[in-house]
Parts: structure tokens; sequence; C-alpha cells
């Protein structure tokens, strides 16, 4: 174990890129060209075996991060030792250019939940997930990412997400994996203004962005928003997107596609346009953007 925590975030990739899933294994590697990496869960390779010889084989071809979803940081009965020590291995062996997890908990006991659960946003919670993000930062020798999450229920709550992730940020020296879908869809669940998050978050507290796609469905005569990552990005997300970029400046970017796959090249498209946004958003800052740049320039 190290308490030596690497600080410095210089993976810029000019093209988006991809969660890597067995479906693509078997196609992905004619089209690696067009991606600036490729996403995995280490979950899925703790066991030694098939897959991690055919990751072997891509980690030589383009960079790789991963995301972890087993961690729990939002646990209140700390972290899994075993579980660090499984992450460390694979960080050793693959060197990969970030890591993340969610501000989320999904273990109580030796219970295993499917899903990554929301947490309330009060004192107590920020301090149990800091010093949850802290050991992991700690034990795996390096800064990591945290991702706001997906939620369809809230607890009673004294401060907002947005602050809440400033505040971990504050405090434990990680960054902000930004999921632009994941907000849209909390801002339909719960009623409030995406844009005024986005404002909220600092620049610099951003290292990634995940984008994907959601389904909706009708509870009670009312539209409740599914972060599914099982169709294409939606519209007003592009949309957040490109306003994130504008406002905060462009960051690594990643597709998620879970199920319903459809072929490579179709998800391609959406990775080929978040790539497009990324290397064209100069040309749509608003003038009030150059203003501030050549003040500050001068
Ligand atoms: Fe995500």
């Amino acid at each position: 174990m190290t308490s030596e925590i690497t600080t410095a975030y210089t993976f810029k990739p000019k093209k988006a890129g991809l969660g890597l899933r067995d479906a693509h294994y078997d196609t992905i590697q004619p089209h690696l060209n067009s991606l600036g990496f490729l996403e995995i869960h280490p979950e899925n390779y703790f066991g030694a075996g098939a897959e991690l010889k055919r990751l072997d084989e891509l980690a030589d071809l383009i960079p790789i991060t991963f995301h972890g979803v087993g961690l729990s940081l939002g646990s209140s009965q700390g972290l899994s030792i075993p579980h660090l020590r499984k992450l460390r291995y694979l960080i050793d062996k693959f060197k990969p250019m970030a890591f993340s997890e969610h501000i989320a908990w999904s273990v109580s006991g030796n219970a295993h939940m499917p899903d990554l659960l929301p947490l309330p946003y009060s004192n107590e919670t920020l301090e149990k997930v800091s010093d949850n993000i802290k050991l992991t930062q700690d034990f795996l020798g390096r800064e990591i990412l945290v991702e706001n999450p997906s939620t369809y229920l809230r607890f009673k709550s004294t401060m907002s997400e947005d602050e809440f992730m400033s505040r971990i940020v504050e405090k434990t020296g990680c960054r902000i994996l930004f999921d632009v879908n994941n907000l849209y869809v909390n801002s339909v669940n719960f009623l409030f203004d995406p844009y005024e998050y986005i404002d909220n978050l600092d620049a610099k507290n951003i290292g990634q962005i995940h984008l994907a796609g959601h389904s909706a469905c009708d509870i009670d005569g009312k539209v409740c928003l599914i972060d599914t990552h099982s169709t294409n990005v939606a519209e007003e997300v592009w949309r957040l997107y490109e306003y994130t970029l504008i406002k905060k400046g462009t960051k690594p970017t990643l597709l998620e596609w879970d199920s319903n796959l459809p072929p490579i090249e179709e998800i391609l498209l959406e990775t080929q346009k978040a790539t497009d946004i990324m290397n064209n958003i100069d040309n749509k800052k608003p003038m009030e953007h150059y203003r501030e740049v050549m003040a500050n320039a001068s």
C-alpha cells in the first residue's frame, strides 16, 4: 500500500471512448482507430481466464480506463479490502489512464445489491464517503474520479448534489466523472434545472464525462426516465453535453451502451458525434466566452 496519491491527470484523448462490453470483443478491433479509449468494469476481470487474456490483447492497442461498479463508496461499514486488493492488482497490471467509481452504495452487511443506490446528501454522509474515497486513493496509489448517480428516489438532504460533489472533491482531492445523461434523467424525475447544476460545477473538478441513452416509463401518469444505457443519446443530453464543453472546456468523453446492443457501426456513430462536438466546440463558444478569454489574456 502507498500513501502517495497521483494527482496529475493528463489524459486528454481527442476522440471519444466506448464502454467495452462482451459482445464487442469480436467486432471492435478494426474500429479502434476511431476511438480515444476503451473503458472496462474491472470486476468483470477479477477471475483469471479468457477475459483477462482478451483485455491484455486490447490494452496493447488502445488506452484503457477502469470504471468500478462494486466498491460501494457510500457504505457506512467501510470498504472491502479484498475488493481493493483485486482492483490494485489489475491497476498495477494494466495501468489504466483513469479509475472511477460512483457516489452510491450497493453493499450492506454481506448483501451485495445489483443496483447503485442513492445516498442522503448530508454532512454525515459526506464524512463517510470522503473517508472511503481517501482509503481507496491511498490503497490504489492514485487520484480517482467519482460519478454523479442516476436516482429514482431521494432521501431528505441538507445540501444539493452538486454541492455534495464539490465538497467531496475539496476534502479528498478526487475529481468528478460527470455523467450528463444521469443529470438529465434526475432533472426530469425530480424537476430541477440541469443547466444550473452544470453552472455550479467547477470546471477543474470535472475529469471525465459519460454519455448514454435512457428510456421513459409511465408511473401513475407521470413520466419517469430510467438510465438504461440501451438507446441512442437523447437530443436533450447532446445539448447539455455541448453546453458543458462550452462552459467547462473539452473533457475526455465516453459513451456507455450496455443493453439492446445494435451493430458496432451504429454505436460508433454516437462516439463519432461526441468526437465531432469535442473537436468543433471552439466554433460554438458564445461571444461572451471570447470576450472573457481576451480580457484574461491582456
Ligand atoms: Fe455513467
